[in-house]
């Protein structure tokens, strides 16, 4: 049997710095509010002109170079966004290009905030399948971009960034499980609600902004994450103190809390920097885990928890032992 493994990890912050005091002169908010209701301290802002290939690109060489692998090694990029650099080619094409790599197939997946849960769920069956040795899983947004700056209960909430993995074929897991779910009845709680079928003229300003239904997202977004954790530790025939490490979507620090509480896990092994990054959607996770794998704090051979939730709504986990 062929399973995959972890071989590195990477990440990408553009430079910009947003805090929660620059944001009280943008908007009717304060720093003090911001902090208490969701934890974050200040996120990160692309450039003009800096796109989500160019943070994809940056957080894939660092996963590259820290799984020792050269980028004519990898046989499978799938790249999770909600804001690809073009409609197509796909940004994992454009990414492709970019790393001189050839032939192999590249991919977008669209499952927002659980966009890189998605993508490793994929990419690992591609490698168990046998139809993939080498992957890259990238996480990358520029979801800025998506923002309405007048509108204070979505734009204090996100930031810009890229997370990648590198998955390899190994004889021992590896991926333990993938769990991946959808329910498109809720689309309305939280959307972009434009796009190209619609007719959507990208040129107008100000034209696609997200919408979100705040409080009814967080209540679905506790009770679904506390049930997704129950699926992977069953299906697993594992025990909540079996779990090493948490490594959540990095949307509100209550939201976090509540799962840890829920897995009965003290928070210094949960990954936390909602605080520096806000959310930042498909790259949350990856950035997150990159972040604890480069501090040392995550060691090999330790099991893993990643969740995440999403527009859609979408939500799943990856539990791996890495
Ligand atoms: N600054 C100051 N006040 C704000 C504000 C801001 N940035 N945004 C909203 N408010 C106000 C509201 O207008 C409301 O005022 P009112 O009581 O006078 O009407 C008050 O704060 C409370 O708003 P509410 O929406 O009930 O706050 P909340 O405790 O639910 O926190 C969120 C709001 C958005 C932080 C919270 O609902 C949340 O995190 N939801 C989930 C978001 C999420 O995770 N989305 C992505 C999922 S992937």
């Amino acid at each position: 049997m062929t399973y995959s493994r972890i071989a590195g990890t990477g990440g990408y912050l553009p430079e910009k710095v947003l805090t929660n005091k620059d944001l009280e002169k943008i908007v009717d908010t304060s720093d003090q509010w911001i902090r208490e209701r969701t934890g974050i301290l200040r996120r990160h802002i692309a450039a003009a002109g800096e796109t989500t290939c160019d943070l994809a690109e940056q957080a894939s060489r660092r996963a590259i170079e820290a799984a020792g692998r050269q980028p004519g090694e990898i046989d499978l990029i799938v790249v999770a966004t909600t804001t690809p650099d073009q409609v197509f080619p796909s940004t994992a094409c454009l990414l492709q290009s970019r790393l001189d790599i050839h032939g192999c197939a590249a991919f977008d997946v669209q499952a927002v905030c659980t966009g890189f849960v998605y993508a490793m769920g994929v990419a690992d069956n591609s490698i168990k399948a046998g139809s993939a040795r080498c992957a890259l899983v990238v996480g990358a947004e520029t979801f800025s971009r998506l923002l309405n700056w007048k509108d204070r209960t979505t734009c204090v909430l996100f930031g810009d960034g890229a997370g990648a993995v590198v998955l390899e074929a190994s004889d021992e897991p590896g991926i333990l499980s993938t769990h991946l779910h959808a329910d498109g009845d809720y689309a309305s709680l939280l959307q972009v609600p434009h796009g190209v079928s619609q007719g959507y003229d990208a040129m107008q300003e100000n034209a696609a902004f997200v919408e979100m239904r705040g409080n009814e997202v967080f209540k679905m977004a506790v009770n679904t994450l506390g049930r997704i954790v129950d699926e992977t530790l069953e299906k697993n025939n594992l025990r909540k103190s079996d779990i090493d490490w948490l490594i959540p979507h990095q949307a509100n620090i209550r939201i976090i809390n509540a799962t840890a509480r829920k897995l009965r896990m003290s928070l210094d092994h949960v990954v936390v920097t909602v605080q520096d990054h806000g959310n930042t959607s498909a790259a949350s996770v990856p950035l997150a885990f990159d972040a604890a794998v480069r501090e040392g704090r995550i060691k090999r051979g330790e099991t893993l928890l990643m969740e995440a939730f999403g527009g859609g709504f979408t939500w799943g986990s990856v539990l791996a032992k890495y």
